[in-house]
């Protein structure tokens, strides 16, 4: 674990400059191999299992009292995580963020203390309309942070990422592996109905 993490700590070194650079311009960043893709593959069956076996949860929309489901909104199937009772390999992943919010608290001064996160189902014919993840009146999620976990995605399946910016818009593949990081109260964003099952692990670095 100790290797793994420092071998990844070394990237994150070799990386952070691009990482860092792309949220300062643009407010998001996406990287490709932010974790080892056996890591990756295990996560995947790891929140496949977990939803068959009916640990997830239709997903909320707001917080505290506002907190409520609507599936005109968001109609994704959601297990938060326990940090203190994470698995291997997501203890693995977890451990990669961690090391992303001391190089955010290191350059940005972002004052992050906490990563909360749950693994996410999107069934077919699912999506969530464009939001913004910062609650109002609150302003605890700083960084947005998302893993995709689906093998073989293909443009048809559709259950892009949309990420809707002015000069930099994107489209983003949910495929294995693929990681998204991104300001939680200025980017705008959505996910398009998906035509296959669509895994992932959201979280939110806070403050
Ligand atoms: C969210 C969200 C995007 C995605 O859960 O708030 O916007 O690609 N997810 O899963
Ligand atoms: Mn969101």
């Amino acid at each position: 674990m100790a290797a793994f993490f420092y071998e990844r700590m070394s990237a994150i070194q070799e990386w952070g400059g691009g990482i860092l650079d792309d949220l300062a311009t643009r407010g998001y960043t996406v990287v490709k191999n932010l974790i080892p893709n056996e890591t990756a593959v295990a996560l995947s069956n790891e929140v496949r299992s977990g939803y068959r076996e009916d640990d997830f949860r239709p997903a909320a929309v707001g917080r505290g009292d506002e907190k409520k489901v609507i599936p005109e909104i968001r109609s994704d199937y959601v297990q938060w995580l326990d940090p203190n009772y994470l698995s291997l390999h997501m203890q693995a992943y977890w451990d990669v963020v961690d090391s992303l919010c001391l190089l955010f608290n290191r350059e940005f001064f972002a004052g992050l203390r906490e990563f909360e996160a749950h693994a996410t189902v999107y069934p077919p014919d699912s999506f969530y309309v464009k939001h913004l993840d910062q609650h109002r009146n609150t302003a605890h999620r700083i960084f947005s942070c998302i893993l995709y976990l689906n093998t073989d995605w293909l443009p048809e399946d559709g259950g892009y990422l949309k990420i809707h910016h002015d000069t930099a818009p994107l489209d983003v593949l949910p495929e294995m592996g693929t990681f998204v990081c991104f300001r939680s109260d200025t980017i705008w964003h959505e996910v398009l109905p998906t035509h296959r099952e669509r895994k992932s692990i959201t979280g939110w670095l806070r403050r």
